[in-house]
C-alpha cells in the first residue's frame, strides 16, 4: 500500500533529501538541502512524500525509511494583468529505482495539484529536460500540462548524473490546475488533438547516448537541433500541447496554436 501526504518532521525531509542525492548523484554543490525542504513547507509550498506500507512495517523504528518517493514545491508570484498571482514552481519529483512506472509519479502531481487547489492557486510550473522522452510524456500526455518557453543552460553546469554532461537546456511546462483541458485530461476524457503543426522528435537512444562518452556528441546534436526548433515555434506563438511515444520508444513533441481552454 502506498500513502501519498504531506511529509511531517525532520526524518522525513532527510529522507527526501537522502532519495535526491540517491536520483540525481548530487555533488554537495547541487544539492537541496533539508533546511530549504523545511522553509518551502513553512512559506506556501510543498514537499509531499510516497510512503510504502511494506518498507514502514519492516522498519518500526525507522518508519522514515519508508519514503519511496517525493515531489517539492515553492511558492512563486507572478504579475497577470497588472495584478499579483499566487502560485507554485515544482522543483523537484523522485520516485525510487524500484518503484517507478506504477503510477506514483502521477500521483505525487495529483497530490500537489489537490492541494494547490484547496488553498486557490490555479497554477503550477517546472522545468524538465526536453531530452527525457519518459518526463515529457508524464507531464504533457498524462498531466496535460503545455509549454510555452525554452530555457537555455537554465541551471549551468550540473553534477547530476542524468544530464550527461550536456547544457541544461529546459522546458517549462505550465500546469493550468483547473482548466477543463486538464481536468478531462485527468478524468481520461478525450480531449482535442493538437492542430497539426510543428512536430519535434527525440530518439529512443538519447538515454544511451546520453550515458556514454561515445553517444555525448550525438546527444548534444539532438539537443542543439531541437532547442533551435522549439525557440522558433515558440516565438511563432506556437504551444506544446501533445506529445506521443511511438512504436520504437522515440518521442514527439506535437506543437499547435494556444486556444483559450488551454488556459482557463
Ligand atoms: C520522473 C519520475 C518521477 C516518474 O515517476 P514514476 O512513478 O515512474 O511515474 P508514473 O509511473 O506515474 O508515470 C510514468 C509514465 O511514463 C511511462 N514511461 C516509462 N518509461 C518511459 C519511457 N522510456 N518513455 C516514455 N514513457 C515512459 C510509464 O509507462 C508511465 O506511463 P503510463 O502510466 O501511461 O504507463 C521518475 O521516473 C524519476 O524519479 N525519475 C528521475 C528523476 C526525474 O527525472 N524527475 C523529474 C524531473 S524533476
Amino acid at each position: 500500500m502506498i500513502a501519498i501526504r504531506a511529509c511531517e518532521g525532520f526524518d522525513e525531509l532527510a529522507a527526501c533529501v537522502a532519495l535526491q542525492i540517491e536520483t540525481w548523484g548530487y555533488d554537495e554543490t547541487d544539492v537541496i538541502p533539508l533546511k530549504s525542504f523545511l522553509l518551502a513547507q513553512k512559506i506556501g509550498g510543498q514537499v509531499i512524500g510516497a510512503f510504502d506500507s511494506d518498507i514502514a512495517a519492516a522498519n518500526p523504528a525507522q518508519p522514515a525509511k519508508s519514503l519511496v518517493g517525493f515531489a517539492l514545491s515553492l511558492p512563486g508570484v507572478k504579475t497577470i494583468h497588472g495584478q499579483p498571482h499566487a502560485y507554485l514552481h515544482s522543483h523537484m519529483l523522485a520516485v525510487r529505482q524500484g518503484h517507478r512506472d506504477r503510477g506514483l509519479g502521477a500521483q505525487l502531481k495529483r497530490e500537489q495539484r489537490r492541494d494547490a487547489l484547496a488553498r486557490g492557486i490555479r497554477l503550477m510550473e517546472w522545468t524538465f529536460d526536453p531530452l527525457e522522452i519518459k518526463n515529457a510524456y508524464l507531464n504533457i500526455h498524462r498531466l496535460g500540462a503545455i509549454v510555452r518557453g525554452y530555457r537555455v543552460n537554465f541551471y549551468g553546469v550540473s553534477s547530476s548524473r542524468l544530464q550527461g554532461g550536456l547544457p541544461t537546456d529546459r522546458l517549462l511546462a505550465q500546469w493550468h490546475l483547473d482548466s477543463p483541458r486538464v481536468q478531462a485530461i485527468l478524468d481520461g476524457r478525450p480531449v482535442a488533438a493538437p492542430v497539426p503543426g510543428e512536430r519535434i522528435l527525440v530518439p529512443a537512444s538519447i538515454y544511451q547516448w546520453k550515458a556514454s562518452e561515445a553517444g555525448r556528441e550525438r546527444a548534444l546534436a539532438v539537443q542543439l537541433e531541437n532547442r533551435g526548433k522549439f525557440q522558433q515555434a515558440f516565438s511563432q506563438g506556437l504551444a506544446v500541447l501533445g506529445f506521443v511515444r511511438d512504436a520504437e520508444g522515440n518521442g514527439v513533441y506535437q506543437l499547435g496554436p494556444l486556444n483559450q481552454p488551454d488556459l482557463n
